[in-house]
């Protein structure tokens, strides 16, 4: 059958390749899940936040009552955290959904999306679905150009997306730089995706939308808060960034165990210090393991809870690298498969636990 009902942007859709999970290695190789290196979703290898989970656990009981379609107590938390006012912020079922949100109220059809590549796919992913065009600025040597993003602003952009830190490679922009996109781009709205910010130890920018009427900042739940499989993320602006945003989102699109889950992983301080603290130990780790390879290089810079891994050996490519730690019970990600842009040279892998980054580095010494 060949029936085309769906808008032209929809002709041939293309979906977002997630990390494999853990099953998939042991049902295919054998290895025990518990054993797997699970290091290709950039997940909190200490679980949820352990106040979240009682905050699920006590909501489970008013689950029959629809929550506040604005998720309106977090909003109030996040309010108070951040020091804003409720009305700024939009929430969503993870910060992609905001995301998707942001393209379909603040770029029509046709309409330009800015974006690096390679960058975090749903960007390019919900403009095609929403047939609005993304253009890309290239960044091959991994490292954001601020220069290359001011140029790339026309008249008729009407989204700038930057990541900070930047995905894939983990790489850092100055407040000085972040401040030149979002002042080079007074006609768009310019979204600053923090979905790692944590792991860069400093407070990040969110800050700047208090100051920015055309600035936009994202954050979610599900990294260092350990909430991934929950989805809740948000979006803090002024409230004439964010009024379009919920009269585009899906009413309830934010359930009461999110909610409460939420507002309780805010107050747990200790749960995020304890992540931080082990993911800037495992980077510690692998940075000086990787000394030991010759076939491959840590491209340097990152502030996150991945990096990038390039290969230097010219008798092998990202996809055999990726399939060879499989077998070897790690999982990462074939840059060549999971961001556009990135070709064959490079696959991007978390950061975690020394002896997860032990096993990683093991395997890749192992690998023919
Ligand atoms: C750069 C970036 N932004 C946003 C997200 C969205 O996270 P979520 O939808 O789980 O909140 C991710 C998830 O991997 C990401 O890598």
């Amino acid at each position: 059958m060949d029936l085309n009902l769906a808008h032209p942007g929809l002709a041939d859709p293309e979906y977002y390749v997630p990390g494999l999970p853990a099953d998939w290695v042991t049902e295919r190789y054998g290895i025990p899940a518990d054993e797997v290196a699970k290091l290709g979703s950039a997940e909190n290898p200490f679980g949820p936040s352990p106040k979240a989970m009682d905050a699920v656990r006590d909501a489970i009981a008013r689950m029959h009552m629809y929550a506040p379609w604005t998720a309106e107590p977090l909003r109030e938390a996040l309010a108070a955290k951040y020091g804003y006012q409720p009305e700024d912020f939009v929430c969503g079922s993870g910060e992609t959904e905001v995301i998707a949100l942001i393209i379909r109220a603040f770029a029509e059809p046709g309409g330009k999306v800015l974006m690096t590549r390679p960058c975090f796919p749903m960007y390019h992913l919900f403009a095609e679905a929403e047939d609005r065009r993304p253009v890309y600025i290239d960044t091959p040597d991994m490292t954001v150009d601020v220069d290359a993003y001011v140029d790339a602003i026309e008249p008729d952009t009407r989204i700038v997306f930057v990541t900070n830190p930047h995905s894939p490679s983990g790489t850092w922009l100055s407040e000085a730089d972040v401040r030149r996109i979002v002042e080079a781009a007074p006609h768009a709205l310019v979204a600053l995706d923090e979905a790692y910010v944590h792991y860069s130890d400093t407070p990040g920018y969110i800050h700047l939308a208090r100051e920015y009427d055309n600035l936009i900042v994202l954050r979610t739940f599900s990294k260092a808060f350990g909430l991934a499989g929950l989805r809740l993320g948000f979006g803090v602006a002024n409230p004439d960034i964010a009024r379009p945003l919920l009269a585009v989102k899906p009413t309830w699109n934010v359930g009461r165990l999110q909610i409460e889950a939420g507002v309780a992983a805010l107050a747990d301080d200790e749960h995020v210090d304890r992540t931080v603290a082990a993911i800037l130990e495992g980077k510690a780790h692998v940075t000086k393991r990787f000394a030991e390879l010759d076939r491959f290089r840590l491209v340097p810079g990152t502030m996150s809870n991945f990096m990038l891994i390039e290969i230097l050996d010219p008798d092998t490519d990202s996809t055999r690298v990726f399939d060879g730690l499989l077998e070897r019970g790690v999982i990462v990600k074939d840059g060549s498969v999971s961001f556009r842009g990135l070709e064959k040279r490079y696959l991007r892998s978390d950061i975690n636990l020394p002896h997860r980054m032990d096993h990683l580095v093991d395997a890749l010494a192992d690998l023919p």
